[in-house]
């Protein structure tokens, strides 16, 4: 399973919006063969496994992920270890999706495997979080990522804020927007940093065909700005790939993909009803690179899954920019998270944290 398991981060990459899923073949102690999901429309981890191994019987299969059940644009990998004639199925994570949720495992057990349940699933659960999270509420993971001083600011008050952290912390951002299916901004940093949210083959700290695979399959990139207010020549929009949410009919060209959502009680863009539309765009994995206004609106309403804080050793004193607008009149409603991972990267501390409960 743990060979699985490393197969599977193999095809986090590119694999969107199916999950990254690895799959073993084994028979009598030798691996018979092993694969991770093809991009979409292509081979599960099951088909990569199984042409691998070419004569599959008597076979256990390791895979991360329950087995799909339902014919979608690739054929059901039930049936393909069925007919190949496997005898074991071990899984690690029953596939929430609606149109399997327990039915590859029971169409397994049908056919006189036996299938177990649940080696390995901590990491797999991890691994695939944006993916279980969608099928399990609508919507993917929403990481926001902050880069910040030691004492918490975010900005100079000019605007200033390239580059509060170090060269190793870009590249680990970089590495974590490979690993994104989409970034988002909202039109303040548009409007402040003219940024363009790409992935940059010379920054991007993977090598070989996992540096090939996450360069032919960038994360999308989106901004939300109500009235429309991004400019024409803004670097974020070169090349026509980024969607420009608004919450009024405004039009910002023709070359410019832009989706109007319902607007909020203020007028921007409805969280909720963006949300919503993120779930209908099947993305799993939403990374948020934003300035204090969208950031705090994202953490007041409670939609932010998981924390990303590169902490860099400077201050920047307190007229500057603090990391979300939030404010608070007694310690008991602040809100809490719960960090569970702290990184040196470089000179700077990287801390993953999560919203408490
Ligand atoms: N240190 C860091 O990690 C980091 C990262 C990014 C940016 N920054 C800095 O942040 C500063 C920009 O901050 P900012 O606060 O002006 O920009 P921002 O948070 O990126 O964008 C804010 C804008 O997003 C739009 N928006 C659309 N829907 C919204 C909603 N529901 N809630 C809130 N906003 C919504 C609003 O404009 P409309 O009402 O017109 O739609 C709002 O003014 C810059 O100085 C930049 O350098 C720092």
């Amino acid at each position: 399973m743990q060979r699985a398991i490393e197969l599977g981060r193999q095809a986090r990459y590119w694999s969107a919006p199916n999950p990254p899923v690895g799959c073993v073949l084994v028979r009598d102690d030798q691996e018979l063969g092993a694969g991770f999901t093809q991009p979409a429309g292509q081979a599960h981890a099951e088909v990569m496994a199984l042409n691998a191994a070419g004569d599959a019987t008597g076979a256990t299969g390791y895979v991360t992920l329950e087995p799909c059940s339902h014919q979608g644009q690739t054929g059901p990998c039930v049936s393909a270890l069925i007919d190949a004639g496997a005898a074991r199925v071990v899984v690690a994570v029953e596939d929430p999706n609606p149109q399997v949720a327990g039915r590859g495992i029971a169409a397994l057990r049908a056919a006189g495997i036996d299938v177990e349940l649940g080696e390995g699933a901590d990491q797999v659960e991890a691994d695939l979080a944006g993916f279980l999270l969608r099928m399990r509420r609508g919507y993917g993971r929403i990481t926001l990522k902050i880069a910040m001083s030691l004492d918490g600011r975010t900005a100079m008050a000019s605007g200033e804020s390239q580059w509060i952290t170090g060269e190793d912390a870009r590249a680990d951002v970089q590495r974590l927007r490979a690993g994104s299916d989409l970034m988002v901004t909202g039109v303040g940093t548009v409007l402040a940093d003219d940024c363009r949210l790409t992935l940059r083959a010379d920054e991007l700290p993977l090598d070989g065909d996992a540096k090939d695979r996450a360069l032919a399959h960038p994360p999308a990139r989106m901004v939300l700005d109500s009235k429309g207010r991004t400019p024409a020549g803004a670097q974020i929009l070169e090349g026509g790939q980024a969607t420009v949410v608004t919450a009024a009919n405004v039009a910002l060209g023709e070359t410019v993909h832009t989706v109007e959502l319902d607007a909020d009680a203020e007028g921007r863009v409805d969280i909720g009803a963006w949300v919503q539309y993120l779930g209908e765009q099947a993305f799993n994995d939403i990374m948020v690179e934003a300035g204090p206004t969208l950031s705090g609106a994202l953490l007041r309403g409670g939609w932010v899954d998981r924390l990303i804080i590169y902490q860099a050793p400077k201050l920047l004193g307190d007229d500057a920019r603090a990391m979300a607008a939030m404010k608070f009149s007694a310690l008991a409603e602040a809100p809490e998270f719960e960090i569970n991972e702290v990184t040196r990267i470089g000179a700077d501390l990287r801390i993953i944290a999560a919203p408490r409960g």
